[in-house]
């Protein structure tokens, strides 16, 4: 079995040495070729649900949701089912991707071409079945469900892909503690179990993802929690098409979270290449606000997020460039670090992850230190 994995490994390496130059997806603006391949998704028939559970290896659960819940659990299975759409739909490409050996996608090594498409088909139909017992509960709570956008995923190689999905996953498996956590204080405990289950579900594809990148699957002792504000405005800011959802707008449960400006990594961390401990960001200024009218703030593994200033580099209108600390040594910061700007006067009253979210400016900036 080592053996194998070292094998598969390897053959990644082989893959990646000869990955052909770049090739865009051309954009097509049909969210149906988003889900090509994938029967009637997300409204499957009786007879395709039966299909995608044979390739999930496994089946929705049959027990019976209670008959209502809070408005907020709302927000929590919206947040889900907009998520888990957008993953399928990721998977689905990047099983086509290898399946068809597109440029930058060709495994070499046969064994772990097949293992490849044998793993990515279980995690495409997984993904389907994580959205469809979000819409399902939403249909069952009387709600019209987020319906799946048109996405643009910043990738052109197999490794790009598998280190994209290793930061969103880790982004979900934060934001899943929240809504277990905002389930539980608002009397729906008995939704948690099966919430639960799929946090166990995503961190074994973590472990995958992280192996194929070469790094040891398990990432930290209690990995990082991030709040449902975060991975929205992850998902509409890098992967979903402006203007291609059909109801987002009218999802009003969705507006209730915080919207936040994007918070861009201009320069991440990595200890093994950079002695410094400093990163460069870029975001937007308010008009009429001064660089020093904001701090970063930062959110790392379980422990209570702290803030710290940032230095102007340059400016050029509002767009500002600046060098932030990110202090690895003295916070222990490995696996998943959420960046936000936050307004200074604000700082000293950010004492949860929650709070940090709400005063976002711009964010979540995301880094990942092996
Ligand atoms: C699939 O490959 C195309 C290039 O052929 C690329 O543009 C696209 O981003 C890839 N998608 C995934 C999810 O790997
Ligand atoms: C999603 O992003 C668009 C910009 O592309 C923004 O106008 C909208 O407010 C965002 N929606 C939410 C709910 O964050």
């Amino acid at each position: 079995m080592r053996q194998a994995i070292i094998k598969l490994a390897l053959g990644y390496l082989v893959a990646l040495a000869a990955a052909s130059p770049i090739r865009r997806r051309s954009l097509n603006n049909n969210v149906v070729d988003e889900f090509e391949n994938i029967d009637s998704f997300p409204n499957p028939s009786p007879q395709q649900l039966l299909s995608t559970e044979q390739r999930a290896h496994g089946t929705l659960s049959n027990s019976t949701p209670p008959a209502s819940v809070n408005p907020d659990t709302i927000i929590s299975l919206q947040v889900i089912a907009a998520q888990e759409q957008f993953e399928a739909a990721f998977f689905q490409q990047l099983l086509t991707n290898v399946t068809n050996c597109e440029p930058g996608f060709y495994i070499d090594d046969i064994d772990s071409r097949d293992f490849t498409i044998k793993a990515l088909t279980a995690i495409v139909a997984q993904e389907e079945l994580h959205a469809l017992d979000a819409i399902t509960a939403l249909k069952h709570f009387n709600q019209v469900p987020v319906a799946p956008c048109l996405y643009d995923f910043p990738v052109s190689t197999l490794e790009e892909a598998i280190t994209l999905a290793q930061t969103f996953t880790s982004v979900v498996l934060g934001t899943l503690q929240n809504v277990v956590v905002n389930m539980g204080k608002n009397g729906d405990a008995a939704l948690t179990q099966d919430i639960t289950s799929v946090i166990g579900q995503e961190g074994e594809q973590e472990g995958w993802f992280r192996l194929l990148n070469r790094q040891i699957p398990s990432e930290l002792p209690f990995l990082t929690n991030s709040v449902r504000d975060f991975a929205f405005n992850a998902l509409n800011q890098s992967f979903i098409t402006p203007g291609s959802c059909s109801n987002l707008n009218d999802i009003t449960s969705l507006q209730k979270l915080h919207v936040m400006q994007p918070l861009n990594v201009v320069k991440s961390f990595n200890p093994s290449k950079n002695k410094d401990e400093i990163i460069q960001l870029s975001f937007q200024l308010p008009a009429g606000s001064a660089s020093t009218d904001f701090v970063v703030a930062y959110i790392n593994q379980q422990n209570v997020p702290f803030t710290l200033p940032y230095t102007k580099v340059d400016q050029k209108g509002d767009d500002l460039l600046v060098h932030a600390p990110f202090p690895y040594t003295e916070h222990k910061l490995n696996g998943l670090t959420i960046l936000a700007i936050v307004p200074a006067s604000a700082a000293g009253s950010l004492t949860s992850n929650q709070a940090v979210a709400d005063n976002t400016l711009a964010g979540p900036g995301l880094i990942i230190v092996k």
